[in-house]
């Protein structure tokens, strides 16, 4: 939610800098965009809509300075306006405030201040630099700053510039924030990608950190000034990690690299001579119960029904409703599924696992992402940087890895558990034979002037079919649900006609496979146009008007390929009908807000 940049010593280049920064941070909102360059004065520049705005509106106006930041934003508090777009000023101009998150007590704040202060916009971020004027009467820049930290309630990453002062403030609070570190140059992002094309040594911020940048680099200390140790470390991917790569979009190219992304989430993890799988974490499994929003709250229902296969009591939880009301908590495994790591409703929920004594694994994408360094252990699915706001590698990651999780800790059950590493080995193999040879682009043209789709899937294609439905939503903005097979004819059969096409999951000829089939008859039998999504083995085909074809594999990782289908059928609709598909209205990647 709201991306960040800042930087100190690039020169002549700061501006360009800026601009280059927040295109990489588009992911995480674009409503509206803006940027402050300092040096004697503060220069300001901010647009509604997204980058290509904010950089049509500077023209050839070149801001110049020694420090500056940027922003993109994504709405809270007030709407997309040119007025609500970041950065905000006190009422000299001198400071500028970038912000993500939510200032709780701002009304409060705004009350206090309104006498002597005037303000331009609805947002909650405007009291911060108004604070800061008020506190610089008494103190140097950097102590006004801290001063003004005192007053903030909520969360918030925030970076500051002065007129006057070359140096950058910054400070973190339940909001990701990340230094960049080169020789000639420091950086301050939300996000790795703002800067990775210049440096990939990094230092990762915690809550309740402040950091000064400055010609002279960097110092990291806590809100009151004590100084507080910070390691570099080093990011393991390129920086044409986050271009597209001659793809139309980010979701296409997401799409494609699944094969590799599949492969480095196994490699060194799975041994298939011996039977076995090896983690680099070892937690005990008694229970677990998984927490997560979204694509990755799919990837949880997946988990937990993998663990309850093995013998093992396991439920999936949506965070927002953990957090506010926790289910007793045994000797429970609390597992949160995040891409991103920093998903609020899912930190809040491990944060009240954790609270209650439970241990807590971190199951995400992003390495120095706050999920990662709080909880107890953290499992990476290696996935590289996915930008499209849609998810797509990084679910197929996600359920690679809870597999991982479960044959590593408690096995498999009744089911052969090298034939199931097989299976997994075979993934990647097995999703670029669906990429090379999907028809999803035609199923998409037939049925693209459709109102309404419903997915439908049993046991592990449950999840898939909750996936493919919200893909389809996301960003073709077309209306879509997901079902659990067995639960179309307790009431949503009667929205079903001939103008509602059916996407049926259904692999094997097992006795899910047949029960499926009996719902797809259902189904066909009010006229609703049939898609099934199939390996071949039943005669599901007989009832279908389109067959999307996976390869034969196990329920289990069929469940991953009938996915990459769907995922494909949701980007050629959403194509077709020319919508936003990497960043898809009102949505933001990274939703760091509650
Ligand atoms: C998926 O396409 C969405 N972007 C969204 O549902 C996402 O999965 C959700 O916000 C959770 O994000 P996380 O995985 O980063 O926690």
């Amino acid at each position: 939610m709201c991306g960040i940049i800042g930087c100190v010593g690039r020169g002549d280049d700061t501006l360009d800098t800026l601009l280059d920064g927040l295109d990489t941070l588009e992911y995480r909102g674009y409503d509206s965009a803006g940027v402050a360059l300092a040096n004697g004065s503060v220069q300001t520049a901010k647009q509604a809509g997204e980058l290509d705005a904010l950089r049509e509106h500077l023209g050839d106006q070149s801001l110049s300075g020694t420090v500056g930041i940027g922003h993109t934003r994504w709405s809270t508090h007030g709407p997309p306006t040119d007025a609500n777009a970041h950065p905000h000023c006190d009422c000299t101009g001198d400071v500028a405030v970038v912000h993500n998150g939510i200032i709780e007590n701002y009304q409060e704040l705004r009350d206090e201040l309104a006498a002597d202060h005037e303000f331009l916009s609805d947002t909650d971020t405007e009291v911060i630099p108004h604070l800061i004027e008020d506190a610089l009467a008494d103190h140097e820049p950097e102590a006004a700053v801290r001063a003004t930290l005192d007053r903030l309630e909520g969360s918030f990453a925030i970076a500051v510039v002065i007129a006057g002062t070359d140096a950058i403030f910054a400070a973190r609070q339940d909001s990701p924030l990340v230094l960049g570190i080169d020789d000639d140059a420091t950086y301050l992002a939300s996000d790795v990608p703002a800067f990775r094309v210049h440096t990939d040594r990094v230092v990762y911020l915690d809550d309740g950190q402040f950091v000064r940048l400055d010609a002279d680099g960097y110092t990291v200390t806590d809100f009151d000034g004590t100084p507080r140790s910070s390691s570099v470390e080093t990011v393991d991917w390129d920086p044409e990690a986050t271009g597209k790569a001659g793809y139309d979009h980010f979701m296409l190219k997401e799409i494609h690299e699944q094969p590799r992304a599949l492969r480095q989430c196994l490699q060194g993890r799975v041994d298939e001579l011996a039977g076995e799988v090896t983690l680099d974490i070892d937690p005990e499994v008694n229970r677990v119960q998984f927490v997560a929003c979204g694509t990755s709250y799919h990837a949880a229902l997946y988990g937990a029904a993998l663990f309850r296969a093995a013998g093992v009591p396991a439920q999936a939880f949506l965070a927002h409703e953990y957090a506010i009301q926790t289910p007793p908590i045994e000797d429970d495994l609390v597992v949160a599924v995040s891409q991103s790591g920093e998903t609020a409703d899912t930190l809040a929920a491990i944060r009240e696992a954790d609270r209650r004594g439970a241990d807590t694994l971190a199951l995400t994408n992003v390495v120095g992402s706050t999920m990662a360094r709080e909880c107890t252990d953290a499992l990476f699915i290696r996935s590289g940087p996915e930008i499209g706001v849609a998810a797509s590698k990084t679910f197929s990651a996600q359920l690679t890895a809870v597999n991982l999780l479960a044959l590593a800790t408690v096995g498999a059950g009744d089911e052969d558990v090298r034939e199931l590493i097989g299976a997994l080995r075979d993934l990647p193999a097995n999703i670029q034979t669906v990429l090379d040879e999907s028809d999803a682009r035609e199923v998409a043209r037939e049925y693209v002037d459709s109102e309404s789709f419903f997915f439908i899937g049993r046991r592990y294609h449950h999840p898939v079919a909750l996936e493919g439905a919200l893909k389809l939503k996301e960003i073709s903005y077309t209306h879509a649900e997901g079902f659990a097979a067995g639960e179309l004819k307790h009431g949503t059969l009667a929205l079903v006609t001939p103008d509602t096409p059916v996407f049926a999951v259904v692999t094997g000829d097992d006795e899910a496979a047949r029960k499926t089939i009996g719902n797809v008859k259902e189904v066909e039998a009010r006229g609703a146009p049939v898609i099934a999504v199939t390996d071949g083995e039943s005669d599901v085909e007989r009832y279908a008007d389109a067959v999307l074809e996976v390869p034969s594999t196990h329920a289990r990782t069929a469940a991953v390929l009938a996915n990459v289908q769907l995922q494909l059928v949701a980007y050629h609709v959403a194509n077709e009908l020319g919508r936003s598909i990497d960043k898809p209205r009102n949505l933001a990647k990274s939703v760091t807000v509650e």
